[in-house]
C-alpha cells in the first residue's frame, strides 16, 4: 500500500471537475481505495477525495470512528462513494465547523443542508442510494464538493469564522 502526498489548496488539481469513474480496471480501483484509506488514516482525517491525491476522478471515501478531531459526533462506518450526485431533501442549511486535509491546521464555518439523498455507485459499479443527515450529510457534501473543484472556504459566507484550529480552540470559538 502507498500513502500518498495530499495536495494543498493552491494546487490547480483541487479546482478541477473530476472525471467519472469507468470501472474498466477493478483491480486498480480496489488498490486506489486501499491507498486512499491508508492515506486518510495516516493524516488522521475523516474523509478524502481522489483529487486530493492528484487523481481527478469522482471517488470519495470517509470514515469516522473516535476521531480525536471530531470528539462530539456519531461514528460513521467506512464508506466509498463513486460518481456521487447529491439531492438536498430540505431547504434549510445549518452552519458548522469544517476542516480539510488540503488546508492543514485551519477550520471554517460552512452552511450545509441538514438532510440529503446521495445517488452513487459502489465499488462493483452497482447503483446505490442513501439518505443521510446531520454530520454525515455535512461530510458527504464536503467530500462531493472536492469532485466539483470546490474547497470549503469557497462556500463560506463569513470569513471572520475562518482561522487556525489551535487559535480558534484557545479562544473558545470552536471546541
Ligand atoms: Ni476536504
Amino acid at each position: 500500500m502507498t500513502i500518498h502526498t495530499i495536495l494543498r489548496m493552491g494546487d490547480p488539481v483541487l479546482l478541477q471537475k473530476a472525471s467519472l469513474v469507468t470501472f474498466d480496471n477493478p483491480a486498480a480501483l480496489t488498490q486506489l481505495i486501499a491507498d486512499m484509506r491508508e492515506t486518510m488514516i495516516a493524516a488522521d482525517g475523516a474523509g478524502l477525495a481522489a483529487p486530493q491525491i492528484g487523481i481527478s476522478q469522482q471517488l470519495v471515501i470517509y470514515e469516522l470512528n473516535d476521531n480525536p478531531r471530531y470528539p462530539d459526533v456519531e461514528a460513521i462506518p467506512f464508506t466509498v462513494l463513486i460518481n456521487p450526485v447529491i439531492t438536498p431533501l430540505v431547504n434549510q442549511q445549518q452552519a458548522g465547523w469544517e476542516g480539510c486535509l488540503s488546508l492543514p491546521g485551519l477550520r471554517g464555518e460552512v452552511a450545509r443542508y441538514t438532510r440529503i439523498r446521495v445517488d452513487y455507485q459502489d465499488v462493483h459499479g452497482q447503483s446505490q442510494s442513501m439518505e443521510v443527515e446531520g454530520f454525515h450529510a455535512r461530510v458527504v457534501q464536503h467530500e462531493v464538493d472536492h469532485l466539483l473543484g470546490i474547497l470549503y472556504p469557497m462556500r463560506m459566507k463569513d470569513m471572520s469564522r475562518f482561522g487556525f484550529r489551535d487559535e480558534l480552540e484557545q479562544h473558545g470559538v470552536t471546541t
